[in-house]
């Protein structure tokens, strides 16, 4: 309900709640007062199958007991518990905290599980096929929705088993991305690089690094527009881990190929993120999973 910005629904919820358990008890109480009409011979004058009588006798007590107990259980049950629009409850009970009791529960469960590996170093974890089983549903579970179940990912989503990285493939520096998060910023450069043929050069000087088909009469034009570029993705283009410039002179792209993909970004720049696990996962799992992704690009025979 928290969600809401305004109270409207909380209201709502709150009376259409209440009224219909107060309706509850007054209906209730007016038909306990009142036995209806009745016949001299206490029935209500209904028959059926020819001798079939309806008699006109209060309800057994213990049915009322009954129902009075349903209404004292459900207003006690919306004191203690949040039933009630943004009330709380009295005994601070949440869907929220529930997980979070039961986390932590499963997490003490596990620690002996990955005890193994927390004090062995991410290649040798890398080698071992239990810890690796557990790092691929660790993975499935957690980054495939981003990455893909294969961690090739797709477009704007990196591909985790080539060994081209945006920040960095050392086990340390996975890590330190799992943990934190990214956020790779490149602004518009539209204006540091001029009207819109310049711009449409300097993409095919762009294409031209790594060899890419490309209007190498228009790469001659756009080179000096490079400059604008070089803070970020290196003299020549060969990126900057350190912020997460990719290398501009290899084949792997992660934003599309090709001069319009190019000019697209070099106009409108580019944010991405890799939301933070630390909170979500353990240190623990992290260090697994950290290994694991090492591995995918660190397999004997995988692709340099
Ligand atoms: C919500 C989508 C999303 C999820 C979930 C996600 N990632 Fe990412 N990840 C990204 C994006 C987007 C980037 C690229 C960030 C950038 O371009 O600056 C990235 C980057 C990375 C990188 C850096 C790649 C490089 O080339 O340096 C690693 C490593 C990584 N993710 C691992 C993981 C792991 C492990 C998980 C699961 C715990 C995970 N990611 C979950 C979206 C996601
Ligand atoms: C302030 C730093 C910065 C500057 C300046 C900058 N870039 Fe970038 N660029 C980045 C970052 C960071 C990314 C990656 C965004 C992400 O996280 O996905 C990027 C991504 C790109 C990509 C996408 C690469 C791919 O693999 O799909 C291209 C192309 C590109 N930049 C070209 C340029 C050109 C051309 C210029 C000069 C006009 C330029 N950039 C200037 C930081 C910069």
């Amino acid at each position: 309900m928290s969600d809401f910005i305004s109270d409207f629904w909380s209201h709502y919820v709150t009376i259409l709640t209440l009224a219909s358990i107060l309706g509850c008890a007054l209906l209730l109480w007016l038909t306990a007062r009142s036995r209806g009409p009745s016949h001299d011979d206490n029935t209500t004058g209904h028959v059926w199958d020819e001798d079939l009588r309806e008699m006109n006798n209060p309800m057994p007590r213990w049915w009322m007991g009954l129902f009075v107990l349903t209404i004292v259980f459900g207003l006690g049950y919306l004191v203690a518990y949040p039933g009630l629009g943004d009330y709380q409850g009295q005994l601070g009970w949440s869907t929220e905290g529930e997980y979070a009791t039961n986390l932590a529960k499963a997490n003490t469960a596990l620690e002996p599980v990955y005890a193994r590996y927390t004090t062995m170093p991410a290649e040798q974890v890398a080698r071992d096929a239990e810890a690796m089983a557990i790092g691929e549903r660790l993975f499935l579970n957690n980054c495939a929705q981003c990455h893909g179940s294969d961690a090739r990912g797709s477009k704007g989503f990196p591909n985790l088993t080539d060994n081209d990285w945006l920040y960095g493939g050392a086990p340390a520096t996975i890590q330190e991305t799992i943990v934190h998060g990214r956020m790779g910023v490149m602004p518009p450069q539209a204006e540091a690089v001029g009207s819109g043929e310049d711009v449409k050069n300097l993409a095919n000087y762009v294409l031209s690094l790594s060899g890419s088909p490309h209007d190498s009469v228009r790469a001659g034009l756009g080179k000096s527009k490079f400059t604008a570029c070089a803070a970020c993705h290196g003299i020549g283009g060969v990126g900057n881990q350190a912020m997460g410039a990719p290398n501009l002179t290899d084949k792997v792209w992660l934003h599309g190929f090709g001069q319009d993909a190019i000019i697209s970004i070099i106009n409108t720049g580019k944010t991405n993120q890799m939301p933070a696990q630390q909170g979500r996962l353990t240190e623990a799992q992290i260090h697994v999973l950290a290994s694991y992704v090492w591995g995918l690009s660190n397999k004997p025979g995988a692709a340099q």
